[in-house]
Formats: structure tokens, C-alpha cells, sequence
């Protein structure tokens, strides 16, 4: 059976880029029955560059507990787990550690791109640099062969098939290269902010988050940056880069059309009417309004549900932990085993590898 795993950072609640680029495949995938799924809380990772914000790591695992059960991730069907819990994973990345070099840690475009948005310069934190090799760890682990995510984790996966390719080739196969499972949509892969920003982000201050009020998401859908030239309604306008067309293209589907606009039958015909001139943005951020709204409504309605009982999440979490922590524990013997250094199983010691 296919085995997946995907986890996020508890850095804050989880957005509309989270959804699309991720969440929405990931609830998809566990509802089909034939996956083997598991959902990381990765703290461990946001203490990388968190190690004087504990707290806020900490009050941010139940918060994106909540954004995985509002989008329809279940604990019946999926196993939730706190990284930082399972212990084995730092074994497992300190062995690997040994199968990466600095300059190929230094190549990840990822990571570049946080160092320089971080403002770290010359003082990167160690665990931040190598947060790829852990990031590997947690795949390995559970020996995952598919892994959805957005376009950004792309490096990570890469890292990661390397750092299996090398021990497999070293020590003995037992480890499984995976693969990125990336949205069907492109324009989900890498949903730019409200501002037009290469990306939704808590630190730049362009997201729409799955708990959101319903007065919160229209103030910032009216708010979102379109087609600087559009001045007046007359003006041929430019859909491309323009986010309020990208969410569309991201969210919009036919029938949503007959819903709230239907003097248009499809996305087409709308983007050729805004590129010809005569359609406002006031219109298309207003149907747009709609969609989201659609789409959020049910999320937040769960989310608000499953808030009133926070005792029953960390359980939930705990119990999960616990299942997920018995497969790591699994993996990482065979780990030992194969590279010989399982000393006192079978007073290997005293054999050669
Ligand atoms: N790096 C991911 C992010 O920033 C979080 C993450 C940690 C992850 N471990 C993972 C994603 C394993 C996929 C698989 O969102």
C-alpha cells in the first residue's frame, strides 16, 4: 500500500496557501481509502528557527490540529502525530547527517530563500541549516513513497531521495525514495498573497486563514492587489499576475458560475471580458468573495466545532504519536541493523558486518 506523510510547521494557523498547495490533496487522497496516510506536526522543525519562541510553537500545535480536522482530516482514517515526540527521528537524522555535504545543504533553494527572508546572514541557527536532513528523517521513517506538498518542498523531497539513494547503495535498500505529489492545478501549487507576493505567508501579513470570520475573508478579498493598470472599468485589464485571477483559476469551477455570476458561463469568458476592458475589479473580487466564502464556510463551521473540545484533540495526538512512534522505532532498527551498528542485537558486535 502506498504510504504517505506530509506535516507543516506550528508556526501559526494554517492559510488558504496551505489548502490549496497541500490540504486539500492530502483529505482527498485519505478519503480514497488507499493510502496509508500520516499528518506530521512538525515543532521540532519551527524550533529551527524558534528556539526563543517556544511558546509559540507550542500553543500553534493545537491550533494546526484544529485547521487538519476542520479541512477533514480524521483520526479514524489518518494517524496525527507530534514530531517532536517521536524521539527517533534525531537518530535517524544524525546518521544521515553523514550522507550530505555542507555545499549540497547550501544548494537548497529553500532554504536560501528563509535564510534571506529570516535576515539570518551569518548566523544561522545549525538545526535551521539542516532541517532537510531531519525533514528526510521524518519521511524515511515511515517509509513514505508519496508526499503532497506545494511547489516550495520540492528541494526537500530531492534531499531526501538522495539521502536514500546514498544509504541503500552504502549500507543495505531498506529505505523508500519518495516522491512529490504536487496539486493537479498548478495555480494551487504556489498560491501568491493578497499583496500579488510570491507566496502566502504569515510573516509577510497576505494570508487568508481557514478560521477566518466570514467578515474577515470579504474585507481581505476586497483588499487583494489586481491589475495595477486597470485604472478605470473601461481599461483593457492583464489577468496574468494578477492574484485575483490566479485564486480563481485556483478555486473557480463552472458551476459557480450559475451560483453568483451567471452572466458569464465560464472563466474564459470572464477573463476575456476583464482583457477587453469594461468589467471592474470591484465584480470579480465580489465573485470571488463568493466562491471563497463557499468554500471556507464548512471548514470554519468544523473548526469551530472541534475548538469546544480541546482535552479530545491532544488525545487524539497522543494516541496517535504513540502508533506513529512504534513504526519510526521499526525503521530506525533496521537502520542500525543495516549499517552494523546494532551492537548488542544479536551480539552483533562480535560478528563482521
Ligand atoms: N517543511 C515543511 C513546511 O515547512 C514541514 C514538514 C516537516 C514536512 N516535515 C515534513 C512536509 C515532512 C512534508 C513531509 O511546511
Amino acid at each position: 500500500m502506498d504510504v504517505i506523510l506530509t506535516g507543516d510547521r506550528p508556526t501559526g494557523r494554517l492559510h488558504l496557501g496551505h489548502y490549496a498547495g497541500s490540504l486539500k490533496r492530502r483529505v482527498e487522497m485519505q478519503n480514497s481509502g488507499k493510502y496509508k496516510v500520516y499528518v506530521m506536526i512538525a515543532d521540532a522543525q519551527a524550533l529551527t528557527d524558534n528556539a526563543g519562541n517556544i511558546t509559540k510553537v507550542r500553543d500553534n500545535i493545537s491550533e494546526v490540529a484544529l485547521d487538519y480536522l476542520a479541512c477533514g482530516l480524521e483520526p479514524e482514517k489518518s494517524t496525527f502525530l507530534i514530531q517532536s515526540q517521536i524521539p527517533e527521528l534525531c537518530e535517524l537524522s544524525f546518521y544521515y547527517m553523514n550522507l550530505v555535504t555542507v555545499s549540497r545543504l547550501q544548494r537548497n533553494p529553500t532554504v536560501k530563500n528563509e535564510i534571506q527572508l529570516r535576515g539570518f546572514k551569518q548566523s544561522i541557527p545549525v538545526g535551521f541549516f539542516t532541517y532537510p536532513i531531519s525533514q528526510a528523517a521524518d519521511i524515511t521513517a515511515f517509509k513514505a513513497n508519496l508526499v503532497p506538498v506545494g511547489e516550495d518542498q520540492l528541494p526537500m523531497i530531492e534531499q531526501t531521495r538522495e539521502i536514500v539513494r546514498s544509504f541503500n547503495g552504502q549500507y543495505r535498500k531498506i529505505l523508500v525514495e519518495p516522491m512529490a505529489v504536487l496539486p493537479e492545478n498548478h495555480q494551487c501549487a504556489r498560491l501568491p498573497g493578497l499583496d500579488g507576493a510570491a507566496k502566502m505567508s504569515k510573516s509577510l501579513g497576505n494570508c487568508i486563514y481557514l478560521a477566518d470570520t466570514a467578515n474577515e475573508i470579504k474585507k481581505k478579498v476586497q483588499s487583494m492587489f489586481t491589475d495595477q493598470t486597470h485604472l478605470r472599468i473601461e481599461d483593457p485589464g492583464h489577468t496574468e499576475n494578477n492574484p485575483v485571477f490566479i485564486y480563481l483559476d485556483a478555486f473557480c469551477k463552472d458551476e459557480h458560475f450559475a451560483a453568483f455570476l451567471p452572466a458569464y458561463q465560464n472563466l474564459e469568458e470572464l477573463k476575456a471580458h476583464y482583457r477587453r476592458g469594461g468589467l471592474g475589479d470591484g465584480t470579480v473580487k465580489k465573485f470571488l468573495n463568493e466562491i471563497l466564502q463557499n468554500e471556507l464556510k464548512p471548514i470554519r463551521e468544523r473548526r469551530e466545532e472541534f475548538a469546544k473540545d480541546l482535552g479530545e484533540v491532544f488525545a487524539m495526538l497522543e494516541k496517535g504519536s504513540i502508533k506513529a512512534r512504534a513504526v519510526a522505532e521499526q525503521t530506525l532498527q533496521e537502520v542500525k541493523t543495516a549499517m552494523g551498528i546494532n551492537y548488542f542485537n544479536g551480539n552483533s558486535l562480535l560478528k563482521s558486518v
